[in-house]
């Protein structure tokens, strides 16, 4: 009898304590799995093969204020492209720095001088190969331009083919969008920020075709994310605050050229004005769980750039198609209403 009651309450413990379900404390630092703090900024998320990866900007050393500068241009070396799995969303194993700096030519893209942010890897199923783009720029970020590399595996290392100034555009903040049916689309933002473009990839998706669309025109948004939700498509933006945060804002559209519709703040709760201290990265749609999304975010320390901090939050669309960041101090996938 007393075995049994011992059995029952252990079942009720992991039960009540332990839902299987990933785990989040958004600003707090993120271990990983050797316990030192998840390296990976700007980031992005590829799912292959029944793992995640999350591919961010390497921020290690001291930070300081590029001279001369009007405005806040805090910076460290760049570090180069992270790269972690994980099979969970929570609990992350570092694999390498997959696309590394150069610390020997001034004049590569990549050498620690110059500015690497924004990584987002997608796999193209009809090369084989795994394409990274990425924000390159020089330390005033008049450069703004948009780099590609490419690899045969997910963790890399990536081959650093170029940069381009896409069409003709300044490219700074930017991200990927795959869609369902393979196509895949650059969102940067343009024209000294003013504007965002969205330019169709070639079939390869290593280059722009001309299928290039100017959208949220004068609004002066950056830290593009991207979804699909009921076939239609969401941009969550930051405004243009530097390294300071902002409030979010969000547009729709039915076509992904556009037309697209700008709406307020999704954020709710405590914080939603500063966007909870942080800055659209991305969103990663919960596989295996149909319309769950996490907004990824980057919570900036602008005078000290490598603790900086992650926050993750649930991302619902309300009965109403509306959708909604929700603060939370902990959550937990497949729990968060
Ligand atoms: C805001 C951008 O979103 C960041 O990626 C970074 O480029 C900072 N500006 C630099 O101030």
């Amino acid at each position: 009898m007393k075995n049994i009651s011992i059995t029952l309450l252990t079942i009720i413990c992991i039960l009540v304590f332990n839902t299987g379900y990933a785990q989040f404390i958004p600003g707090q630092v993120w271990k990983d799995v050797t316990g030192n703090p998840v390296n990976a900024h700007g980031g992005g998320i590829l799912y292959h093969h029944n793992t995640y990866y999350w591919y961010g900007e390497i921020k290690k050393g001291p930070t300081w204020r590029v001279p001369g500068s009007t405005w806040e241009n805090y910076r460290v070396n760049a570090g180069g492209v992270s790269c972690y799995s994980s099979k969970d969303l929570q609990h992350w194993a570092f694999e390498s720095v997959a696309l590394s700096p150069d610390k020997a030519d001034s004049t590569n893209d990549l050498y620690i001088d110059k500015v690497i942010e924004r990584p987002k890897v997608i796999f193209n199923r009809k090369t084989g190969k795994f394409v990274m783009w990425l924000h390159i720029d020089s330390k005033d970020y008049s450069y703004a331009r948009s780099g590609v590399a490419v690899s045969d595996r997910p963790e890399g290392p990536f081959k650093y083919v170029g940069s381009v100034r896409p069409n003709g555009n300044m490219a700074r903040d930017m991200t990927i969008f795959q869609d369902d049916n393979g196509k895949a689309y650059h969102f940067y933002s343009s024209e000294e920020n003013s504007t965002m473009h969205i330019c169709e990839l070639t079939d390869d998706y290593l280059a722009h075709s001309t299928n290039d669309k100017r959208i949220l025109i004068n609004l002066s948004r950056e830290a593009p994310a991207v979804c699909k939700y009921n076939n239609r498509y969401y941009l969550f933006t930051s405004g243009c605050t530097g390294w300071s945060p902002n409030a979010a804002s969000y547009a729709v559209a039915d076509n992904i050229l556009g037309d697209w519709k700008q709406y307020d703040n999704p954020c709710r709760g405590i914080d939603s004005d500063s966007t909870f201290h942080a800055q659209s990265a991305y969103v990663i749609p919960v596989q295996g769980k149909k319309n769950e999304f996490i907004f990824m975010a980057d919570k900036w320390n602008k005078t000290d750039l490598e603790a900086s901090r992650y926050v993750w939050l649930p991302l619902v669309f309300n009965s109403a198609g509306k959708p909604e960041i929700i603060w939370k101090n902990e959550w937990q996938i497949g729990l968060e209403k």
